[in-house]
């Protein structure tokens, strides 16, 4: 295809005077994944004086490119920026047809954006390195880990902490530079983070999906939906329905991923939908916030009920503005952390006697712990955890 790019932007029209004057074509091939909004190929790109190269095309269709109009704005402002290795670089985008020989029913106009080609996401990696743990038979496939004494399959436990050391790290490093420029992410997660380079700590990790991304403006005037990041990963501050919320959101979203490495590609949140459902007994005309109440109740299993100075950290205005949700949170009894749903818990069934002997499991748990907390202001700045993982890498990592 031939793409025709439309410059609408001051900023745009800055970023395309550095582009080479030569109209490249693109081949789409193999499709890469898919999100929410977008979905992504491999392809070629050629151009009549550069050679050809493989890239990563994102297309998202026209019925999304209202959700999706900040994600350009986003990616130019980092590319603006110095370049980063830890962070999703955008080539070029353009509007274009959806491919004919692409068998699909989305239509016409698409916004297509090029990416380097990396590897593959992070979901993809834990589960190619055997680690994904499966349930065994006839039980709940999200069943809380570690009941009943079983073992999941997964790699070595030095294997995951190094792992788990080297993504942290990463990413860690990614966000600080996107929390610097004044952008939230909001919405890491494994499917988000992008591999090149093989297997172990050696591996390249690099946040994507700027689709979620939002300026943090000041927490006091700005106002920003609860109802994003994908729930597993989701601060607790969203789902008390916080809208003055800040990049301690990132953070957490970050303890969740480095967790889940550590625990092999099990999730350190998730919920077993059917029980979590008898419990809350939502009435039918409430199913709407069932997704974010199940996900709610999976977290004061794992964290125990937060305490009044928590709750007004997480939203003052809970009270005061959401009567449904408040309607709710009133309704389920206090309660103090379930061992089987403690994320503790859950890391030391996965580390077993490497949850103590090892300094670098040590420090990532004394991490989470300071990462998994209610109050946002109470968890460590990107920043400062970029500082802490440092510590434990390993030279020139
Ligand atoms: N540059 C890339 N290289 C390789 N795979 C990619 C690349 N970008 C995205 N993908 C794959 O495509 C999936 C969807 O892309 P993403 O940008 O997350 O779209 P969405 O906004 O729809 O979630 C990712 O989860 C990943 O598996
Ligand atoms: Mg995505």
């Amino acid at each position: 295809m031939h793409p025709v790019r439309l410059p609408s932007s001051a900023a745009e029209r800055h970023a395309l005077s550095a582009w080479p004057l030569t109209s490249p074509t693109f081949t789409v091939e193999a499709e890469l994944g898919k999100g929410s909004f977008g979905v992504c190929f491999a392809a070629t790109r050629c151009s009549p004086f550069e050679a050809p190269c493989r890239v990563a095309l994102k297309a998202v269709p026209r019925q999304e490119l209202a959700h999706h109009s900040r994600e350009v704005e986003t990616l130019l402002a980092l590319r603006q920026a110095a370049q980063h290795p830890h962070l999703l670089r955008l080539h070029e985008y353009f509007l274009h047809e959806w491919p004919t020989h692409v068998d699909d029913a989305r239509q016409s106009i698409v916004l297509w954006q090029s990416f380097p080609l990396y590897d593959l996401d992070l979901k993809k990696w834990i589960a190619a390195h055997g680690w994904k743990a499966e349930a065994a038979p006839g039980r709940d496939r999200h069943a809380p880990f570690g009941l009943d004494g079983e073992e999941p399959r997964a790699g070595t436990e030095a294997e995951r902490i190094a792992s788990a050391v080297a993504v942290g790290r990463q990413l860690a490093r990614g966000l600080v530079h996107v929390h610097g420029l004044g952008l939230i992410h909001r919405d890491l997660k494994p499917e988000n983070v992008l591999v090149d380079g093989g297997g172990g700590a050696r591996a390249r990790f690099v946040v994507a999906d700027f689709g979620c991304a939002k300026p943090a403006g000041r927490p006091d005037v700005e106002r920003h939906v609860p109802y994003v990041c994908t729930r597993p990963y989701r601060a607790p501050e969203l789902l008390y329905a916080s809208s003055s919320y800040s990049a301690a959101t990132d953070v957490w979203s970050l303890g969740c991923v480095v967790g889940e490495v550590l625990c092999g590609g099990l999730r350190l949140f998730e919920a077993a939908a059917a029980e979590e459902a008898k419990e809350l007994q939502l009435p039918a005309e409430r199913e709407e916030i069932r997704g974010s109440a199940t996900q709610l109740l999976v977290l004061l299993r794992a964290c125990g009920t937060p305490d009044d100075a928590e709750i007004t950290a997480m939203n003052p205005a809970l009270y005061a503005q959401r009567p449904a949700l408040q309607g709710l949170i009133l309704r389920l009894p206090p309660r103090d952390a379930e061992p089987a749903y403690c994320w503790r818990q859950r890391l030391g069934a996965a580390l077993g006697d490497h949850a103590t002997s090892s300094r670098d499991a040590r420090a990532l748990a004394q991490l989470l712990d300071g990462i998994l907390r209610y109050a946002p202001a109470a968890r460590p700045t990107s920043a400062q955890a970029s500082d802490w993982l440092e510590q434990l890498a390993p030279p020139g990592g």
